[in-house]
């Protein structure tokens, strides 16, 4: 198995009027090719801004400082000029957005958005890119793909238009596809057939993943291993067995909680872990969850634990000062 992507110590800041917001603190991790992370946290975690910023795609009028190391393919992405990383963005690195029509061109035929990301990255004429995006729409589940070549945007449902957009992104077969929030906005039978369609073209591509959510249950049909993200931190990783069925963190299972459940009352579908996400403009010292963990003790507000090895868990990292007792669902 060999590393594809390989994060050590970033840090995101925004400069503001009122101060520095920390977005993110000293992420690290790998992942290897042909696998799938599952990154999930609640919204404001850092999840976006992390791989925004790797891939130079924060908004240029954006002041920010970004440090640490982001290795792809051997290479540091945060040393390559603006013009080498777009040529890596797109060809070898693709990515799907929550939503398709911000994304997309309203004024352009699909097909026209197919040819020209195709063009700019292979050496193709245009009845060539024309034969190869049908063939993409083709392979994301698109029916009449010789039709709706020729369709604008606003033709499509939200779950096709989201398929074009995935066509976009696998179009010049990357070895790794960001999807971030890329169901977020579907309904679940849509949602299901999407998440079925990126793990089939991710074996079938042998193409890794980081499938980005703030809903733990998405994961569990589509991750290889499961990190999971707050205040800018990574506070647990693993197996994906390991984090639904041993989560050592407290939010960890408080995310875990929350996952809706068709089976099971009303009431515990409803579970919402109180309070809310730190202000990353005064960021905590200790561990960001220990204002809402009920559980933490002194060291737990005093300093940030690092992550650690959990015992006879191979592959299994947390940050947490003290043992949980074993989980059992529904237990804190
Ligand atoms: N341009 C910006 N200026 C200041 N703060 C920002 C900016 N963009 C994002 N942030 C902050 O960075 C943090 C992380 O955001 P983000 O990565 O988008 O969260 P997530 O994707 O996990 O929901 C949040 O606190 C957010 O408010
Ligand atoms: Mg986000």
């Amino acid at each position: 198995m060999s590393t594809l992507l390989d994060i050590s110590d970033l840090t995101v800041r925004f400069e503001t009027r009122r101060g520095f917001v920390h977005a993110v603190n000293g992420v690290s991790y790998t992942l290897e090719k042909g696998k799938t992370l599952g990154i999930v946290g609640e919204s404001g975690s850092g999840k976006s801004v992390h791989f925004l910023a790797a891939l130079g795609l924060l908004p240029p009028t954006v002041k920010r400082e970004i440090t640490g190391r982001v290795l792809f393919d051997g290479k540091d992405l945060l040393t390559l000029s603006d013009e080498e990383l777009s040529d890596i963005r797109g060809r070898d690195i693709g990515v799907v957005f929550q939503d398709p029509m911000s994304a997309l061109n309203p004024v352009l035929t699909v097909g026209r958005q197919l040819r020209e990301v195709l063009m700019r990255h292979q050496p193709l004429s245009k009845a060539q890119a024309e034969a190869r995006a049908i063939e993409l729409l083709d392979l994301v589940g698109i029916p009449e793909p010789q039709r709706r070549v020729r369709q604008y945007p606003h033709q499509f449902s939200g779950g096709m238009r989201q398929r074009v957009m995935i066509a976009i992104a696998i179009s010049c077969q990357p070895k790794l596809l960001i999807a971030d929030e890329a169901t977020t906005a579907l309904d679940v039978t849509v949602q299901a057939q999407i998440v079925d369609l990126i793990r089939d073209l991710s074996a079938k591509m042998d193409m890794s993943v980081i499938w980005i959510t703030h809903d733990l249950g998405v994961l569990a049909g589509i991750a290889d291993q499961v990190q999971v993200m707050y205040g800018g931190r990574v506070m647990e990783r693993g197996p994906v067995d390991a984090i639904f069925d041993n989560p050592r963190n407290a939010y960890t299972r408080g995310l875990l909680n929350s996952v809706p459940s068709l089976d099971e009352n009303a009431e515990k579908r409803l579970y919402q872990i109180p309070g809310s996400p730190p202000d990353l403009s005064k960021p905590p010292v200790g561990d960001p969850f220990a204002p809402r963990n009920p559980d933490a003790t002194e060291r737990c507000f005093a300093e940030m634990p690092p992550l650690r090895a959990v015992e006879g868990s191979p592959g299994h990292v947390v940050a947490a000062w003290y043992e949980l007792p074993p989980y059992a669902e529904g237990s804190r």
